[in-house]
This record gives C-alpha cells, sequence and structure tokens, in this order.
C-alpha cells in the first residue's frame, strides 16, 4: 500500500498544476484502474461486433449498388411505394417473432431489390443471417458440386441455404427453367419452411406466370404462415429520375 501512496505523491508531483489529476488516493487509482478495464473490454466487444458484420455484410451477397440501400433512402412517389415499404419496416420489425414468407413480384427498376437490401442490412444490425442470391447463380453453384474435384457436395450446400436466417432468391423467371431447378428450389422452401426460416423471392413475372413457372406447390408452400404477395406495378425509378 505504501508503494502506492508514494506513486501517487510522484506522479502528483509530476503532473502541470493546471491538469486536474484523475485519482488522489489508492482508492481512486483502483476505480481507475476498473473503469478503464471496463472501458477496454467494451470497445472490444465492439470491435468484435463490429468486424463480425463485416463479415456478415461481405457473406450477405447485397451488391455493391445495394450497400447503402436503406428504408431512409426509397423514396415514395405512389401508395404502392409506400406499401412495400410499410411492409418491408414491418418485416424487419417482426422478424424474430414470426416466420413470413413473402413475394416481391412486378416491373424492373422498381426497387424489389433496393428493398431486399434494406432488409437484409437491418438484419445484418440485428446479427441475423442474411443472403441475397440469383436463382442462376444458386444452380451454378449447385451444379459446381457435381465436379469430382469439388469438396463441397450439393447436400452441403443446400443445408447452408437452409440454415441461413433469411435467404432471397432474386431474378426468378428470367432465364430458362429446368425440371431440375424446380426440384431444388422447392427443396430449399421446403425444407426452410419446415424449419420456421422465411425465405422471400424477388421476380420481374406478375401472379399468373410465376404460377405457371414455379408451379402450384411451390407457390402454395410460400404462402406458408404470414406470408405476403407484393406487387410493384409502377413505372421503373430510373425512368422517373429522368422525365
Ligand atoms: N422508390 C425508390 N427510391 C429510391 N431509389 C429507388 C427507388 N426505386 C428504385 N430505386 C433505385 O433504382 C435502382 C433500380 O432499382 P432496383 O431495386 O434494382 O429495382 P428492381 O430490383 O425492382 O429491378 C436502384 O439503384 C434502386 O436503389
Ligand atoms: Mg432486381
Amino acid at each position: 500500500m505504501n508503494s502506492y501512496i508514494k506513486l501517487i505523491k510522484k506522479i502528483k508531483s509530476m503532473i502541470p498544476e493546471h491538469i486536474k489529476p484523475k485519482f488522489n488516493n489508492e482508492k481512486d487509482l483502483l476505480y481507475w484502474n476498473q473503469k478503464q478495464g471496463i472501458i477496454s473490454s467494451q470497445s472490444i466487444l465492439r470491435k468484435n461486433k463490429a468486424n463480425k458484420m463485416q463479415h456478415m455484410l461481405k457473406n450477405s451477397g447485397i451488391k455493391k449498388l445495394y450497400i447503402k440501400c436503406s428504408f431512409y433512402n426509397y423514396k415514395i412517389f405512389n401508395l404502392g411505394q409506400k406499401k412495400v415499404l410499410n411492409f418491408s419496416k414491418q418485416y424487419v420489425k417482426n422478424f424474430s417473432k414470426k416466420f413470413s414468407n413473402f413475394i416481391f413480384s412486378g416491373n424492373p427498376g422498381t426497387g424489389k431489390n433496393h428493398l431486399a437490401a434494406a432488409i437484409g442490412n437491418s438484419l445484418i444490425l440485428q446479427e441475423k443471417t442474411f443472403l441475397i442470391i440469383t436463382i442462376s447463380d444458386l444452380m451454378s453453384k449447385i451444379k459446381k458440386t457435381f465436379n469430382s474435384n469439388n469438396e463441397l457436395t450439393e447436400e452441403y450446400f443446400i443445408k447452408k441455404l437452409t440454415q441461413v436466417d433469411l435467404l432471397i432468391i432474386d431474378e426468378i423467371g428470367i432465364q430458362q427453367k429446368s425440371e431440375y431447378e424446380k426440384i431444388i428450389i422447392h427443396q430449399i422452401i421446403d425444407r426452410r419452411s419446415s424449419s420456421k426460416k422465411s425465405t422471400g423471392i424477388l421476380s420481374n413475372l406478375n401472379f399468373n406466370k410465376l404460377n405457371k413457372l414455379l408451379g402450384e406447390r411451390i407457390i402454395d408452400r410460400l404462402k406458408l404462415g404470414n406470408s405476403m404477395w407484393l406487387n410493384f406495378n409502377w413505372k421503373s425509378y430510373r425512368s422517373k429520375v429522368i422525365d
């Protein structure tokens, strides 16, 4: 204890007069030390959380163009946009409480990817895992697993897709569908629904065309729970900016 007092005296003698010391006795010094310990462990926790989120964002499939997409920068020009924006906000708010699939269907450039990324960005902040992937990337990744040199199996990849908290499959209907593609989509949605994991679908096709393309079994699976079908039936945002 004596050495503490000596140390404090020495430090005090070295401090210029206009500077107020952080501690006057050994109790203060001990308290100050503890406080510094808490501050530095909090800062480590914050850094770890930031690193984890960076990693989650990197693996989220959100493309560069959509990284900054949020609910705040989605502009409203009509009631339809107001509805899809409100839905997306509520979706994030209730994400942990209820299992709910959704389909964003409609014209290109209307903000389906914008809102999907905004949902993803918000969920990542809540430390939920999120993946958005186009159907063509998904299929080519699965096909790569057929290659005997590839260590990842088809089952492993599908399992990964099943485990993520929210999976969004993009650009359904853009390319020619195959029977195999339908089986894979069905398998993924089926397995996710059974484990109460939500799935989102983005498509330029309308209800009838998507129904025809995916088949009633998949659409029925998607409609389970509190599912929502949202139509994006206004003009492209890009044309709105131009005219
Ligand atoms: N209502 C909106 N407010 C702000 N930006 C928008 C809006 N709708 C679309 N955008 C922007 O327009 C571009 C095209 O939208 P995108 O989400 O890719 O459309 P979609 O996926 O429906 O084809 C993106 O850069 C997106 O951020
Ligand atoms: Mg899109």
